[in-house]
């Protein structure tokens, strides 16, 4: 592989997503190409850029995939999950009751934890909830499959489950555990570039959107998020990554628990702080 290889790839992943591939990396894209090629069955990573060349899209969008960032897990991050289910639905019904439907967006859902953490987190409570409508979307459709199966090897579910909660929401399966049907029946998994238009989004109560603005380069984040916060309900919650800017949210109060931090419309009135929890540092 030659540096004009690392380029081509720079290139196609700027273009395709919107992220920046950080030349300290160039190690990287060469062996997650090499892996690539070698599972498509291809000889070299030189013969996977003349499928590219040739007008390939399953190459290029399989390249794509290869090269962004997709880690996640299981109630990542934690507080998220227990404000969401917490104080942030408490504050909700006593603004809507159950008559509306309360509407959550995972922006970014790489194999689909999040969501399903989300719907977990949700379960004890589901009954007093009315309609809820989870969205889950991506822009690859590879890992959207992978989180539609709702399948994860005992790694997956080891990093954020307990014991107790793989068996109240898995079945084992196949030296893993699938989450349980009605759930993945429950959310709604969507291809979305986040570069590109919203066009059927409603507008949401609860927006994760963790870990996808920092690989994208910063004018194509502020972007994302300018737009993600026009299908924010002006008493929702957004939430970012822990080490996420929110840039151009001027108008927005950001409050930190723990490592997760939460934005709010400032003149919204954001939750209380979890009680026994540490106090916002926001
Ligand atoms: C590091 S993962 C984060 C997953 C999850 N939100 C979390 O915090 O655990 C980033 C995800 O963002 C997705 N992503 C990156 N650029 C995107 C774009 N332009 N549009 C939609 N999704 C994108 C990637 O495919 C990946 O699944």
């Amino acid at each position: 592989m030659t540096p004009d290889h690392v380029q081509l790839a720079g290139e196609l992943v700027r273009a395709e997503a919107g992220v920046t591939l950080p030349p300290e990396k160039d190690y990287l894209v060469k062996m997650r190409l090499e892996r690539l090629a070698s599972e498509l069955g291809i000889d070299s990573i030189e013969a996977l850029w003349d499928s590219l060349r040739q007008g390939d899209a399953v190459s290029r969008s399989l390249i794509v995939d290869a090269l962004v960032a997709t880690d996640t897990s299981f109630f990542r991050d934690v507080f998220p999950f227990r404000l969401v289910s917490g104080e942030l639905l408490d504050g909700w019904r006593a603004r809507h009751g159950s008559e509306q439907p309360l509407r959550i967006w995972s922006a970014g859902c790489a194999s689909g934890q999040e969501a399903y953490s989300i719907r977990m987190a949700l379960e004890a409570r589901r009954a007093e909830l009315g309609e809820l409508e989870l969205w889950a979307t991506d822009r690859s459709q590879a890992l959207l499959e992978r989180a539609q199966a709702g399948w994860y090897s005992v790694v997956e579910v080891n990093r954020g489950l307990t014991a107790r909660q793989v068996d109240e929401h898995f079945t084992p399966e196949r030296n893993g555990f699938r989450i349980a049907t009605h759930y993945r029946d429950e959310i709604r998994f969507q291809l979305l570039n986040l570069l590109e238009p919203f066009t059927d989004l409603p507008v949401f109560d609860a927006i994760f959107l963790r870990n996808v603005l920092g690989s994208l380069e910063p004018d194509r984040a502020a972007n994302v998020l300018d737009r993600v916060r026009q299908v924010l309900a002006p008493d929702g919650a957004l939430f970012l990554g822990c080490d996420e800017s929110p840039v151009g949210l001027d108008d927005f109060e950001r409050k930190g628990i723990g490592r997760a931090s939460v934005y709010h419309h400032r003149d919204s009135r954001p939750p209380s702080p979890p009680s026994g929890s540490r106090t916002w540092a926001g």
